[in-house]
């Protein structure tokens, strides 16, 4: 059986406090599995990001326990959590965050940088990951000097630099055409399956929930369908945009 990497349960989160709270997440459990695909799906302001980095461990939940590998996590110290985060987890966050004043090369070797890898061997491992995203050609350009697709990609390569077993992404083609949205979730069922991590991906995205192998609503901070997606959908060979 494959074990849950993150399993999330009785998940209650609450924002504010005296009349200002607002509970937005309600009693949500939720594993998380290697070698799949998960995409959390609803409308926006549904209690999916919020979901998203209590399960990464970006933010503690205010009720329920989340274990990473069986370990509980839910009560460390924010210095463990960072550290465990480094450690298991990659983010693609919504924005991107680049920085502006570092090329493609630079940006990726942040996130090495962070883990006290060696220059030289930061500078080899960021540009095999940028080619492996299809950014060879683009080592040294900054973020102003590419695309939409192409910034998304050097993100991708920044979340993969620590070599995470579990990927996730906060709506990542909600700024993307179409082709350019099916290539990288293309690309992150390749590392689901090829590469055996675990790929959390946050969308309301109607075109792209048919790719999940696993797909969970969430309507007003509670889980809402939870389905398994069988087929292999037919359409996933593209050409380089
Ligand atoms: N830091 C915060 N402080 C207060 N309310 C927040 C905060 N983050 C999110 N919320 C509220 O929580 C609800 C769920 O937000 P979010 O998780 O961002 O939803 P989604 O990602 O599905 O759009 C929304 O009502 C939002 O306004
Ligand atoms: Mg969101």
């Amino acid at each position: 059986m494959n074990q849950p990497v993150v399993a999330a349960s009785g998940i209650t989160h609450s924002f504010g406090s005296g009349a200002n709270r607002s509970t937005v997440l309600h009693d949500i459990s939720l594993e998380v599995r290697a070698g799949e695909v998960l995409m959390l799906m609803g409308p926006s302001g549904s209690g999916k990001t919020t979901l998203l980095n209590i399960i990464g461990c970006l933010l503690q939940p205010t009720e329920g326990t989340v274990r990473l590998h069986g370990q509980a996590v839910h009560q460390l110290n924010i210095e463990k959590l960072a550290a465990l985060r480094l450690q298991h987890f990659g983010f693609v966050f919504q924005s991107h965050n680049l920085f502006p004043v570092l090329t493609a090369t630079e940006n990726v070797m942040v996130a090495l940088d962070l883990l006290g890898v060696k220059r030289s061997i930061a500078h080899e491992r960021a540009r095999e990951l940028l080619a492996l995203v299809g950014l060879g050609h683009r080592l040294d350009n900054y973020p102003a000097q590419l695309s939409i697709g192409q910034k998304q990609r050097v993100a991708i390569a920044r979340a993969l630099a620590a070599d995470p077993p579990i990927l996730m992404a906060d709506e990542p083609t909600a700024s993307l055409d179409s082709e350019t949205g099916l290539k990288a979730i293309e690309f992150f069922r390749m590392l689901a399956h090829h590469q055996h991590r675990a790929v959390v991906i946050v969308t309301h995205d109607p075109r792209i929930f048919h790719f999940a192998d696993r797909v969970v609503h969430i309507e007003d901070g509670r889980i809402g369908k939870h389905e398994i997606v069988t087929h292999e959908p037919a359409s996933l060979t593209m050409g380089d945009a």
